[in-house]
């Protein structure tokens, strides 16, 4: 049986990523997450109790710790999801994004390849280390065109920047020292377990209570919206079938404005909630001023995917956003935990705001 490292597994895409793979019942899985704000155990309830899976508290910046993990598994992949991931925070913060999403990252890189030299023949030509990226990477379009593989990097966010390098690192490994590096840019996630600092989740819950929901700016730009468990199962593919030393750009074909997918949201809502007192729900829709730097377009053609590695999405956005509001009305408990502990909506990212700190 294969032993997968899942770096970040306790977050939204990594828990959706691990899921699946236990799921397959294929694989032995290591989850390998320093727990931050944004990680939730109880994402993986479902598999927790599974003898093929099991949790590594450790942060990858760590060496000592991450080489130990090696040793202890004898990994025949990595999957590096763990980073730090929302742009508003990149704007407050920027040192995590660098420790964790670059230093990391090279930290994981130069421990990979020193693990695999040492592998006996077989066991180096099939290890993999697959890192996963976003299509931020390729920086802001304008009304026309789409990122291609080949699209150049022009990030815009320090978390779009810090996500550059790192795919930067990963493709050096694989140039210089041979390490069998494959690299995903996927565009913008949605579906259940997601952090409720990222848009869709956040007006669910504003919504729900009543509350305004801040749209940055007149609403008007654009994203690219895949359902989570379409990019868990494209990774598994590059996973399997991917070409060494390759890009594959995964997006859901799927560009809406902000405004149009508030919109559906709303409608959504008012059929699975029809009985809720702040019906309609975009009589609460309320303009706050723009993120800094706000990448106005990211489209993504994932031709090469669909066409060498035969993946498709099987949501569309309206089948997609209404699992994503049933899960949500369903699992309070899972963000009401959030709210109280961690995140309560607060708008992040306003440089104004920065002064005061
Ligand atoms: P997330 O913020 O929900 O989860 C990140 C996870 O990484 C958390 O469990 C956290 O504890 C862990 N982590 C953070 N720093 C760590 C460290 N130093 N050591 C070990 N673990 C650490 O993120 P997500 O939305 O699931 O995104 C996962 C990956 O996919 C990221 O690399 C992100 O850049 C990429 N991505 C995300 C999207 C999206 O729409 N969310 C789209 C494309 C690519
Ligand atoms: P987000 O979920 O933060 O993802 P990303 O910035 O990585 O694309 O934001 C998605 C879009 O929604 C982005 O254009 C910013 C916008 N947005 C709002 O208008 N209001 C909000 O409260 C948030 C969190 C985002």
């Amino acid at each position: 049986m294969e032993t997968i490292i899942v770096t970040g597994g306790a977050g939204f895409i990594g828990s959706a990523l691990i899921r699946r793979l236990i799921f397959q019942g294929q694989y032995q899985v290591v989850n390998l997450d320093k727990l931050t704000y944004a990680a939730n155990l109880n994402s993986l309830a479902s598999v927790e109790n599974d003898p093929n899976y099991c949790f590594e508290l450790a942060d990858i910046c760590d060496g000592p710790a991450v080489s130990r993990l090696f040793d202890k598994y004898q990994p025949t992949a990595i999957v590096h999801l763990a980073a730090e991931s929302h742009v508003d925070r990149s704007i407050e913060g920027p040192g995590e994004f660098i420790n964790t999403n670059i230093v990391g990252t090279y930290n994981l890189l130069e421990i990979s390849f020193r693990y695999w030299q040492k592998l006996p023949a077989d066991a180096r030509e099939g290890f993999r280390f697959l890192h996963v990226s976003t299509d931020e990477v390729y920086g802001s379009l304008g009304q026309d065109d789409k990122f291609r593989e080949n699209s150049p990097y022009r990030p815009n966010s320090p978390y779009a920047a810090s996500k550059a390098s790192s795919d930067l690192l990963a493709r050096a490994w694989h140039k210089t020292f041979g390490l069998p590096v494959i690299i995903s840019n996927c565009s913008n996630n949605f579906g259940p377990y997601q952090f409720p600092e990222k848009l869709i989740p956040l007006m669910i819950i504003k919504a729900m209570a009543g509350e305004p929901l801040p749209v940055y700016g007149k609403g008007d730009n654009i994203r690219d919206w895949l359902y989570v468990e379409d990019h868990a199962e494209a990774l598994v593919t590059i996973l399997r079938r991917g070409r060494v030393g390759n890009t594959y750009n995964v997006g859901g074909n799927c560009e809406l404005t902000n405004l149009e997918i508030i919109h559906k949201l709303c409608k959504e809502m008012r059929a699975q909630m029809p009985k809720s007192p702040h019906i309609p729900y975009t009589q609460l829709v309320t303009f706050v001023n723009d993120r800094p730097g706000h990448d106005f377009r990211y489209a993504i053609d994932c031709s090469k995917l669909q066409n060498e590695l035969g993946w498709k999405p099987k949501e569309n956005i309206d089948s997609g956003l209404a699992k994503t509001v049933s899960w949500y009305i369903q699992n309070r408990i899972w963000w009401q935990d959030i709210l109280e502990k961690k995140y309560r909506g607060e708008r992040l990212g306003l440089i104004e705001d920065l002064k005061d700190t």
